[in-house]
């Protein structure tokens, strides 16, 4: 993405309580926005930080227990997780994106940990896809990520794996990653769907060879979404129907 005389332009979002702002030295391909606890930080903004042009994503908070709202830190690292599965499914480097939870206490400058990043993501290099595509990937994955079942699965995380539920059952983490993969990559294939019958009627063909997946995997999502309000047939040529995208509200 970057060319390489250049360092990747790098946005951190930086927790209020995490390095103090007199003593901080910033590089200047990095550039910071506070916020008051990383665990509010929306995944959407972070997906929109890379289709503005940002080459990495940093994400700085405080060591667990130390966090002002007790589990933001938690919360985000979950969050990153489930990024870093949807980054992996549009094509950009999971790498390029950073959870760093620090303790007040720390006594390295920020400039190291922001040097160290800007190392791992010039290392990177160029995507191998062209940037309308990234744009593409990234806005079905930023549809993905704001969708229902995600976010309900994000929010639920601890509940389902650390707690027993009214039968004395808990989900283990393996069955948990497990449900998450298939349901990161389900949602993101169908907003994948969305957006491209939005820029125009596609066939369950054509579908299938730009998203690299079997025709019949394709007809299943559509059936899926038609029945959610999605998507819609727009018309037959020859024998072959035509589908667009409806309005998602
Ligand atoms: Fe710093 Fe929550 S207050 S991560």
């Amino acid at each position: 993405m970057s060319p390489d005389a250049h360092p990747p332009r790098i946005v951190c979002f930086m927790c209020n309580w995490a390095f103090c702002e007199e003593e901080m030295r910033i590089p200047y391909n990095v550039d910071i926005i506070r916020v008051m606890c990383v665990g509010r930080m929306d995944p959407v903004l972070v997906l929109e930080t890379f289709i503005n042009g940002a080459e990495g994503v940093m994400l700085v908070g405080c060591k667990p227990s130390d966090c002002h709202f007790v589990d933001g830190n938690l919360h985000a690292q979950r969050a990153v997780k489930m990024l870093k599965k949807l980054l992996a499914l549009t094509g950009l480097e999971p790498e390029r994106l950073k959870l760093l939870l620090i303790s007040p206490l720390e006594d390295r400058d920020f400039s190291h940990y922001a040097k160290e990043f800007t190392e791992e993501v010039w290392k990177l290099g160029n995507s191998p896809l062209s940037k309308e595509e990234i744009v593409a990937n990234l806005a079905a994955a930023k549809e993905a990520v704001s969708a229902f079942r995600l976010r309900v699965l994000l929010g639920r995380e601890e509940e389902l794996t650390e707690f027993m539920n009214a039968y004395g059952e808990k989900i283990p983490e393996e069955e948990f990653e497990a449900l998450l993969d298939g349901i990161v990559k389900a949602e993101f294939i169908r907003y994948k769907i969305h957006y491209l019958t939005r820029v125009k009627p596609r066939s369950v063909k054509e579908l299938a060879q730009i998203l690299g997946i079997r025709p019949s995997a394709v007809l299943r999502h559509i059936t899926n979404m038609r029945r959610k309000g999605m998507i819609t047939l727009d018309k037959v040529e020859g024998y072959t129907p035509l589908y667009k995208a409806l309005e998602v509200r």
